[in-house]
Protein backbone atom coordinates (compact mmCIF):
# COMPACT_ATOMS: atom_id res chain seq x y z
CA UNK A 1 0.00 0.00 0.00
CA UNK A 2 1.40 3.59 -0.99
CA UNK A 3 1.90 6.22 1.57
CA UNK A 4 1.18 8.96 -0.92
CA UNK A 5 -1.60 11.61 0.35
CA UNK A 6 -3.63 11.73 -2.28
CA UNK A 7 -5.89 15.30 -2.18
CA UNK A 8 -8.56 15.81 -0.21
CA UNK A 9 -10.85 16.37 -2.63
CA UNK A 10 -11.06 16.36 -6.84
CA UNK A 11 -12.46 17.70 -9.74
CA UNK A 12 -14.97 15.38 -11.32
CA UNK A 13 -17.97 15.01 -13.48
CA UNK A 14 -21.26 13.76 -12.23
CA UNK A 15 -24.56 12.80 -13.48
CA UNK A 16 -26.49 13.26 -10.05
CA UNK A 17 -30.22 12.50 -11.18
CA UNK A 18 -31.33 10.05 -13.72
CA UNK A 19 -30.82 11.16 -17.21
CA UNK A 20 -30.07 14.45 -15.87
CA UNK A 21 -27.12 16.65 -17.24
CA UNK A 22 -23.39 16.05 -15.88
CA UNK A 23 -22.54 18.57 -13.31
CA UNK A 24 -18.69 19.63 -12.64
CA UNK A 25 -18.32 18.79 -8.89
CA UNK A 26 -15.87 18.82 -6.37
CA UNK A 27 -16.13 15.56 -4.68
CA UNK A 28 -14.04 13.66 -1.87
CA UNK A 29 -10.67 11.65 -4.25
CA UNK A 30 -10.90 8.33 -3.71
CA UNK A 31 -8.56 5.66 -1.39
CA UNK A 32 -7.28 2.56 -2.58
CA UNK A 33 -8.90 -0.70 -1.14
CA UNK A 34 -8.20 -4.48 -1.63
CA UNK A 35 -8.27 -5.29 -5.48
CA UNK A 36 -7.89 -1.39 -6.75
CA UNK A 37 -6.04 1.06 -6.50
CA UNK A 38 -6.33 5.40 -7.21
CA UNK A 39 -4.87 6.68 -10.95
CA UNK A 40 -4.43 10.05 -11.72
CA UNK A 41 -6.42 10.05 -15.15
CA UNK A 42 -4.68 11.69 -17.69
CA UNK A 43 -6.70 11.25 -21.00
CA UNK A 44 -10.09 9.66 -21.16
CA UNK A 45 -11.98 8.80 -24.71
CA UNK A 46 -14.73 11.45 -25.57
CA UNK A 47 -17.14 8.73 -27.15
CA UNK A 48 -20.07 10.18 -30.02
CA UNK A 49 -22.44 7.40 -27.93
CA UNK A 50 -21.90 8.71 -24.59
CA UNK A 51 -24.63 11.84 -24.45
CA UNK A 52 -27.49 9.17 -26.20
CA UNK A 53 -26.23 6.65 -22.67
CA UNK A 54 -26.28 9.89 -20.78
CA UNK A 55 -29.78 10.70 -21.84
CA UNK A 56 -31.17 7.16 -21.93
CA UNK A 57 -31.77 7.41 -25.73
CA UNK A 58 -29.23 4.07 -26.25
CA UNK A 59 -31.40 2.10 -23.54
CA UNK A 60 -28.58 1.44 -21.18
CA UNK A 61 -29.82 1.70 -17.21
CA UNK A 62 -27.87 2.52 -14.23
CA UNK A 63 -28.23 4.30 -10.23
CA UNK A 64 -27.12 7.34 -10.63
CA UNK A 65 -25.43 9.44 -8.74
CA UNK A 66 -22.84 8.34 -11.74
CA UNK A 67 -19.65 9.25 -13.03
CA UNK A 68 -19.17 8.20 -16.51
CA UNK A 69 -16.32 6.92 -18.53
CA UNK A 70 -14.31 3.77 -18.74
CA UNK A 71 -12.12 4.10 -21.34
CA UNK A 72 -8.81 6.29 -20.03
CA UNK A 73 -5.11 6.68 -19.67
CA UNK A 74 -3.50 7.47 -16.15
CA UNK A 75 -0.85 6.97 -13.44
CA UNK A 76 -1.04 5.30 -10.59
CA UNK A 77 -1.71 7.57 -7.88
CA UNK A 78 -2.11 5.14 -4.71
CA UNK A 79 -1.96 1.30 -4.58
CA UNK A 80 -3.78 -0.98 -2.52
CA UNK A 81 -3.33 -3.60 0.19
CA UNK A 82 -2.92 -6.23 -2.28
CA UNK A 83 -1.05 -4.32 -5.64
CA UNK A 84 1.58 -6.58 -6.59
CA UNK A 85 2.92 -5.12 -9.83
CA UNK A 86 1.86 -1.55 -10.29
CA UNK A 87 3.57 1.16 -8.53
CA UNK A 88 2.77 4.65 -8.24
CA UNK A 89 3.59 6.87 -11.61
CA UNK A 90 3.43 4.21 -13.48
CA UNK A 91 1.53 4.51 -16.84
CA UNK A 92 -1.53 2.41 -17.12
CA UNK A 93 -4.45 1.82 -19.74
CA UNK A 94 -7.93 1.29 -18.20
CA UNK A 95 -10.89 -0.18 -19.96
CA UNK A 96 -14.58 -0.41 -18.68
CA UNK A 97 -15.23 -4.46 -18.67
CA UNK A 98 -16.05 -5.02 -14.95
CA UNK A 99 -16.71 -8.73 -14.12
CA UNK A 100 -17.57 -9.72 -10.71
CA UNK A 101 -14.47 -11.64 -8.79
CA UNK A 102 -16.84 -14.36 -7.69
CA UNK A 103 -19.25 -14.78 -10.83
CA UNK A 104 -17.00 -14.14 -14.53
CA UNK A 105 -20.42 -14.22 -16.04
CA UNK A 106 -21.71 -11.33 -14.30
CA UNK A 107 -20.48 -7.99 -15.87
CA UNK A 108 -20.97 -4.41 -16.13
CA UNK A 109 -19.76 -1.79 -18.49
CA UNK A 110 -18.18 0.81 -15.82
CA UNK A 111 -19.57 4.76 -16.38
CA UNK A 112 -22.38 2.98 -18.76
CA UNK A 113 -24.47 -0.19 -17.67
CA UNK A 114 -25.41 -1.95 -14.89
CA UNK A 115 -25.84 -4.85 -16.46
CA UNK A 116 -29.03 -7.16 -16.11
CA UNK A 117 -28.83 -9.36 -13.33
CA UNK A 118 -29.27 -8.56 -9.81
CA UNK A 119 -25.64 -8.83 -9.00
CA UNK A 120 -24.66 -6.84 -11.87
CA UNK A 121 -26.78 -3.94 -10.24
CA UNK A 122 -25.39 -4.87 -6.92
CA UNK A 123 -21.57 -4.52 -8.44
CA UNK A 124 -22.46 -1.26 -10.16
CA UNK A 125 -24.32 0.60 -7.13
CA UNK A 126 -22.20 -0.88 -4.58
CA UNK A 127 -18.78 -0.69 -5.90
CA UNK A 128 -18.45 1.12 -9.57
CA UNK A 129 -20.35 3.63 -9.97
CA UNK A 130 -17.60 6.15 -10.49
CA UNK A 131 -15.36 5.95 -13.57
CA UNK A 132 -13.30 8.27 -15.05
CA UNK A 133 -14.35 11.60 -15.72
CA UNK A 134 -12.56 12.83 -12.85
CA UNK A 135 -9.45 13.81 -11.89
CA UNK A 136 -8.63 10.37 -10.15
CA UNK A 137 -10.04 7.09 -9.61
CA UNK A 138 -10.13 3.99 -7.77
CA UNK A 139 -9.94 1.39 -10.29
CA UNK A 140 -10.60 -2.40 -10.10
CA UNK A 141 -6.89 -4.15 -10.45
CA UNK A 142 -8.20 -6.28 -13.00
CA UNK A 143 -9.10 -3.10 -14.97
CA UNK A 144 -5.67 -1.55 -14.75
CA UNK A 145 -2.78 -2.30 -17.32
CA UNK A 146 0.09 -1.73 -16.89
CA UNK A 147 1.65 0.08 -20.42
CA UNK A 148 5.28 0.16 -21.53
CA UNK A 149 5.95 4.20 -21.37
CA UNK A 150 9.36 3.90 -22.49
CA UNK A 151 8.54 1.88 -25.37
CA UNK A 152 5.10 3.07 -26.79
CA UNK A 153 5.86 6.74 -26.08
CA UNK A 154 9.61 6.91 -26.13
CA UNK A 155 10.53 4.59 -29.11
CA UNK A 156 7.57 4.11 -30.78
CA UNK A 157 6.78 7.83 -30.41
CA UNK A 158 3.01 8.17 -29.69
CA UNK A 159 1.19 10.32 -27.38
CA UNK A 160 -0.58 9.70 -24.69
CA UNK A 161 -4.12 10.35 -25.58
CA UNK A 162 -3.28 8.21 -28.87
CA UNK A 163 -2.81 5.30 -26.48
CA UNK A 164 -6.53 5.35 -25.33
CA UNK A 165 -6.95 3.82 -28.76
CA UNK A 166 -6.06 0.46 -27.05
CA UNK A 167 -8.96 0.61 -24.98
CA UNK A 168 -11.42 0.55 -28.30
CA UNK A 169 -8.99 -1.97 -30.12
CA UNK A 170 -9.35 -4.74 -27.88
CA UNK A 171 -12.82 -5.02 -28.57
CA UNK A 172 -12.23 -6.46 -32.15
CA UNK A 173 -9.24 -7.91 -31.22
CA UNK A 174 -11.24 -10.13 -28.96
CA UNK A 175 -14.32 -10.53 -31.78
CA UNK A 176 -11.02 -11.43 -34.56
CA UNK A 177 -9.83 -14.06 -31.80
CA UNK A 178 -12.93 -15.35 -31.45
CA UNK A 179 -13.54 -16.56 -34.95
CA UNK A 180 -9.97 -17.84 -35.43
CA UNK A 181 -8.57 -15.18 -37.47
CA UNK A 182 -5.45 -16.52 -38.89
CA UNK A 183 -2.62 -14.89 -40.83
CA UNK A 184 -2.78 -14.47 -44.36
CA UNK A 185 -6.67 -14.42 -44.19
CA UNK A 186 -8.92 -12.39 -46.14
CA UNK A 187 -11.69 -11.17 -43.71
CA UNK A 188 -14.70 -8.30 -44.59
CA UNK A 189 -15.34 -5.63 -41.51
CA UNK A 190 -18.54 -3.86 -42.21
CA UNK A 191 -19.08 -1.15 -41.63
CA UNK A 192 -15.68 -0.41 -41.44
CA UNK A 193 -15.86 3.19 -40.52
CA UNK A 194 -17.09 3.59 -37.06
CA UNK A 195 -15.19 4.02 -33.94
CA UNK A 196 -15.33 0.18 -33.12
CA UNK A 197 -15.65 -1.24 -36.49
CA UNK A 198 -12.66 1.40 -37.90
CA UNK A 199 -10.25 0.40 -34.91
CA UNK A 200 -11.17 -4.05 -36.46
CA UNK A 201 -9.06 -2.91 -39.35
CA UNK A 202 -6.25 -1.80 -37.63
CA UNK A 203 -6.18 -4.63 -35.42
CA UNK A 204 -6.90 -7.44 -38.08
CA UNK A 205 -3.73 -5.96 -40.08
CA UNK A 206 -1.90 -6.25 -37.17
CA UNK A 207 -3.07 -9.91 -36.49
CA UNK A 208 -1.65 -10.78 -40.62
CA UNK A 209 -4.99 -10.48 -42.27
CA UNK A 210 -5.99 -8.70 -45.57
CA UNK A 211 -9.08 -6.06 -44.75
CA UNK A 212 -12.38 -5.71 -47.45
CA UNK A 213 -13.47 -2.44 -46.07
CA UNK A 214 -17.21 -1.79 -46.86
CA UNK A 215 -19.22 1.24 -46.60
CA UNK A 216 -20.76 4.36 -48.06
CA UNK A 217 -18.18 7.10 -47.11
CA UNK A 218 -15.50 6.75 -49.75
CA UNK A 219 -13.08 9.75 -48.28
CA UNK A 220 -13.08 7.78 -44.64
CA UNK A 221 -12.91 4.19 -46.52
CA UNK A 222 -9.66 5.29 -48.29
CA UNK A 223 -8.19 6.75 -44.98
CA UNK A 224 -7.80 3.43 -44.15
CA UNK A 225 -6.45 2.05 -48.03
CA UNK A 226 -3.88 4.87 -47.34
CA UNK A 227 -2.90 3.91 -43.62
CA UNK A 228 -2.35 0.23 -45.39
CA UNK A 229 -1.56 0.06 -49.14
CA UNK A 230 -1.07 -3.52 -49.07
CA UNK A 231 -3.32 -5.15 -46.45
CA UNK A 232 -6.68 -2.97 -47.03
CA UNK A 233 -8.68 -2.63 -50.24
CA UNK A 234 -12.17 -0.66 -49.79
CA UNK A 235 -15.34 -2.24 -51.76
CA UNK A 236 -17.96 1.15 -51.92
CA UNK A 237 -21.23 0.24 -50.90
CA UNK A 238 -24.38 0.23 -53.20
CA UNK A 239 -26.88 -1.65 -51.29
CA UNK A 240 -27.82 -3.53 -54.06
CA UNK A 241 -27.07 -7.32 -53.15
CA UNK A 242 -25.79 -8.78 -55.90
CA UNK A 243 -23.39 -6.17 -56.69
CA UNK A 244 -22.28 -5.93 -53.29
CA UNK A 245 -21.70 -9.45 -53.33
CA UNK A 246 -20.08 -9.84 -56.74
CA UNK A 247 -17.42 -6.59 -55.78
CA UNK A 248 -16.45 -8.62 -52.54
CA UNK A 249 -15.74 -11.13 -54.29
CA UNK A 250 -13.22 -9.64 -57.19
CA UNK A 251 -10.71 -9.48 -54.36
CA UNK A 252 -10.42 -13.04 -53.97
CA UNK A 253 -11.85 -15.96 -51.69
CA UNK A 254 -13.44 -14.49 -48.55
CA UNK A 255 -13.02 -16.29 -45.23
CA UNK A 256 -14.45 -14.55 -42.32
CA UNK A 257 -16.45 -11.22 -41.54
CA UNK A 258 -16.94 -9.12 -39.04
CA UNK A 259 -19.93 -6.45 -38.27
CA UNK A 260 -19.95 -3.65 -36.16
CA UNK A 261 -23.62 -2.86 -37.04
CA UNK A 262 -24.47 0.86 -34.79
CA UNK A 263 -28.16 1.41 -34.01
CA UNK A 264 -29.73 3.63 -37.37
CA UNK A 265 -28.54 1.17 -39.65
CA UNK A 266 -32.19 -0.84 -40.26
CA UNK A 267 -32.84 -1.92 -43.66
CA UNK A 268 -29.37 -1.77 -45.22
CA UNK A 269 -27.75 -5.01 -46.58
CA UNK A 270 -24.16 -5.24 -45.61
CA UNK A 271 -24.62 -7.55 -43.67
CA UNK A 272 -26.50 -10.21 -45.76
CA UNK A 273 -24.14 -9.04 -48.49
CA UNK A 274 -21.08 -10.32 -46.63
CA UNK A 275 -22.35 -13.44 -45.69
CA UNK A 276 -23.28 -13.69 -49.78
CA UNK A 277 -19.49 -13.19 -50.23
CA UNK A 278 -18.24 -15.66 -47.49
CA UNK A 279 -16.80 -18.78 -49.15
CA UNK A 280 -17.62 -22.16 -48.00
CA UNK A 281 -17.06 -22.97 -44.49
CA UNK A 282 -16.58 -18.98 -44.07
CA UNK A 283 -16.92 -17.74 -40.43
CA UNK A 284 -19.18 -14.93 -38.92
CA UNK A 285 -18.70 -12.34 -36.24
CA UNK A 286 -21.59 -10.79 -35.14
CA UNK A 287 -20.74 -8.08 -33.26
CA UNK A 288 -22.88 -4.70 -33.26
CA UNK A 289 -25.71 -3.65 -31.26
CA UNK A 290 -27.76 -2.45 -34.03
CA UNK A 291 -30.82 -3.36 -36.11
CA UNK A 292 -28.86 -3.66 -39.24
CA UNK A 293 -27.31 -7.28 -37.79
CA UNK A 294 -29.96 -9.68 -36.95
CA UNK A 295 -32.93 -7.47 -35.86
CA UNK A 296 -34.43 -5.86 -38.98
CA UNK A 297 -32.00 -7.43 -41.47
CA UNK A 298 -33.14 -10.97 -42.69
CA UNK A 299 -30.38 -13.36 -42.49
CA UNK A 300 -29.81 -15.19 -45.65
CA UNK A 301 -30.22 -18.79 -44.28
CA UNK A 302 -29.66 -20.97 -47.67
CA UNK A 303 -26.38 -19.06 -47.35
CA UNK A 304 -25.46 -19.81 -43.89
CA UNK A 305 -26.76 -23.61 -44.35
CA UNK A 306 -25.39 -24.33 -47.51
CA UNK A 307 -22.28 -22.99 -47.02
CA UNK A 308 -21.57 -24.11 -43.52
CA UNK A 309 -21.35 -20.77 -42.15
CA UNK A 310 -20.11 -20.34 -38.39
CA UNK A 311 -21.84 -17.98 -37.18
CA UNK A 312 -20.59 -16.10 -33.79
CA UNK A 313 -21.92 -13.57 -31.67
CA UNK A 314 -19.28 -11.82 -29.26
CA UNK A 315 -19.45 -9.22 -26.87
CA UNK A 316 -16.47 -7.33 -25.30
CA UNK A 317 -13.27 -9.24 -23.99
CA UNK A 318 -11.07 -11.21 -21.36
CA UNK A 319 -8.13 -9.62 -19.26
CA UNK A 320 -6.05 -11.56 -21.52
CA UNK A 321 -7.13 -10.19 -24.63
CA UNK A 322 -6.26 -7.24 -23.12
CA UNK A 323 -3.04 -8.29 -21.64
CA UNK A 324 -2.21 -9.56 -25.48
CA UNK A 325 -3.12 -6.61 -27.37
CA UNK A 326 -1.12 -4.24 -25.35
CA UNK A 327 2.14 -6.54 -25.83
CA UNK A 328 1.17 -6.09 -29.68
CA UNK A 329 1.11 -2.10 -29.60
CA UNK A 330 4.51 -2.45 -27.24
CA UNK A 331 5.72 -5.04 -30.30
CA UNK A 332 5.17 -2.28 -32.64
CA UNK A 333 2.67 -4.87 -34.70
CA UNK A 334 -0.57 -3.20 -33.73
CA UNK A 335 -0.10 0.55 -34.52
CA UNK A 336 -1.87 3.53 -33.27
CA UNK A 337 -2.16 7.05 -34.36
CA UNK A 338 -1.44 8.69 -37.73
CA UNK A 339 0.29 5.37 -38.73
CA UNK A 340 -3.66 3.91 -38.69
CA UNK A 341 -4.66 6.84 -40.49
CA UNK A 342 -5.73 8.81 -37.52
CA UNK A 343 -5.40 12.64 -37.37
CA UNK A 344 -3.69 13.99 -34.16
CA UNK A 345 -5.98 13.66 -30.98
CA UNK A 346 -8.22 16.81 -29.98
CA UNK A 347 -8.06 17.44 -26.36
CA UNK A 348 -10.48 19.17 -24.07
CA UNK A 349 -10.83 20.25 -20.28
CA UNK A 350 -12.66 18.87 -18.22
CA UNK A 351 -14.84 22.45 -17.63
CA UNK A 352 -14.96 22.30 -21.12
CA UNK A 353 -16.63 19.17 -21.64
CA UNK A 354 -20.11 20.11 -23.04
CA UNK A 355 -18.22 21.71 -26.27
CA UNK A 356 -16.23 18.12 -26.19
CA UNK A 357 -19.23 16.47 -26.92
CA UNK A 358 -20.37 18.86 -29.62
CA UNK A 359 -17.07 18.39 -31.28
CA UNK A 360 -17.15 14.14 -31.33
CA UNK A 361 -20.69 14.44 -32.14
CA UNK A 362 -19.89 16.38 -35.19
CA UNK A 363 -16.49 14.84 -35.75
CA UNK A 364 -16.96 11.08 -35.44
CA UNK A 365 -15.70 9.82 -38.70
CA UNK A 366 -12.78 7.88 -39.01
CA UNK A 367 -9.67 9.14 -38.23
CA UNK A 368 -10.85 11.46 -35.83
CA UNK A 369 -10.73 11.07 -31.99
CA UNK A 370 -10.96 13.18 -29.33
CA UNK A 371 -9.95 13.17 -25.15
CA UNK A 372 -11.21 14.96 -21.77
CA UNK A 373 -8.07 15.87 -19.95
CA UNK A 374 -8.48 16.49 -16.62
N1 LIG B 1 -20.10 -6.44 -29.15
C1 LIG B 1 -19.42 -5.59 -28.45
O1 LIG B 1 -18.68 -5.98 -27.52
C2 LIG B 1 -19.47 -4.12 -28.75
C3 LIG B 1 -18.57 -3.24 -28.13
C4 LIG B 1 -18.61 -1.90 -28.46
C5 LIG B 1 -19.59 -1.45 -29.34
N2 LIG B 1 -20.49 -2.32 -29.85
C6 LIG B 1 -21.54 -1.87 -30.77
O2 LIG B 1 -21.03 -1.91 -32.09
C7 LIG B 1 -21.76 -1.00 -32.91
C8 LIG B 1 -20.80 -0.18 -33.73
O3 LIG B 1 -20.06 0.70 -32.90
P1 LIG B 1 -19.26 1.91 -33.54
O4 LIG B 1 -18.67 2.67 -32.38
O5 LIG B 1 -18.35 1.44 -34.61
O6 LIG B 1 -20.47 2.77 -34.14
P2 LIG B 1 -20.41 4.09 -35.00
O7 LIG B 1 -19.10 4.77 -34.86
O8 LIG B 1 -21.62 4.89 -34.68
O9 LIG B 1 -20.58 3.47 -36.46
C9 LIG B 1 -20.49 4.24 -37.57
C10 LIG B 1 -20.37 3.28 -38.75
O10 LIG B 1 -21.67 2.72 -39.00
C11 LIG B 1 -22.01 2.91 -40.35
N3 LIG B 1 -23.41 3.26 -40.50
C12 LIG B 1 -24.07 4.28 -39.90
N4 LIG B 1 -25.35 4.30 -40.31
C13 LIG B 1 -25.48 3.30 -41.21
C14 LIG B 1 -26.55 2.82 -42.00
N5 LIG B 1 -27.76 3.42 -41.95
N6 LIG B 1 -26.35 1.77 -42.81
C15 LIG B 1 -25.14 1.16 -42.85
N7 LIG B 1 -24.07 1.57 -42.14
C16 LIG B 1 -24.24 2.63 -41.32
C17 LIG B 1 -21.14 4.06 -40.82
O11 LIG B 1 -20.90 3.79 -42.17
P3 LIG B 1 -20.78 4.90 -43.32
O12 LIG B 1 -19.33 5.25 -43.35
O13 LIG B 1 -21.22 4.17 -44.51
O14 LIG B 1 -21.66 6.04 -42.89
C18 LIG B 1 -19.88 3.91 -39.98
O15 LIG B 1 -18.99 2.99 -40.61
C19 LIG B 1 -22.63 -0.21 -31.96
O16 LIG B 1 -23.94 -0.77 -31.98
C20 LIG B 1 -21.98 -0.45 -30.62
O17 LIG B 1 -22.87 -0.31 -29.55
C21 LIG B 1 -20.44 -3.65 -29.61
Amino acid sequence: MSTTTLPPTMKALLQETKNGPLVPKSIPTPNPGPGSVVVKVLANLLQHQTPGILSGKAGFTYPTPMIPGGRAVGRIAATGPDTTCLSEGQLVLLEPFIRARDDADTWIFWGAMEGTSEGSKKLFADNWRYATFAEYVKAPLENTWALDEKRLCGELGYTIPELVQLSVDVVAYSGLKGIGLRPGERLIVTPATGLFSGAAVGVAVAMGASVLVTGRNERALQRLVDAHPKLVSSVLRTNDIEVDVKNLQKHGTVDAFLEFTPMGAEGSTHVRAAFGALKQHGRACIMGFGGGAMKDVEIPMMDIVFKSITVHGHAMYRGQDVKEMIKMAEAGVLRLGKERGFDSVTEFKMDDFERGFDWVGENHELGQMAVLVP
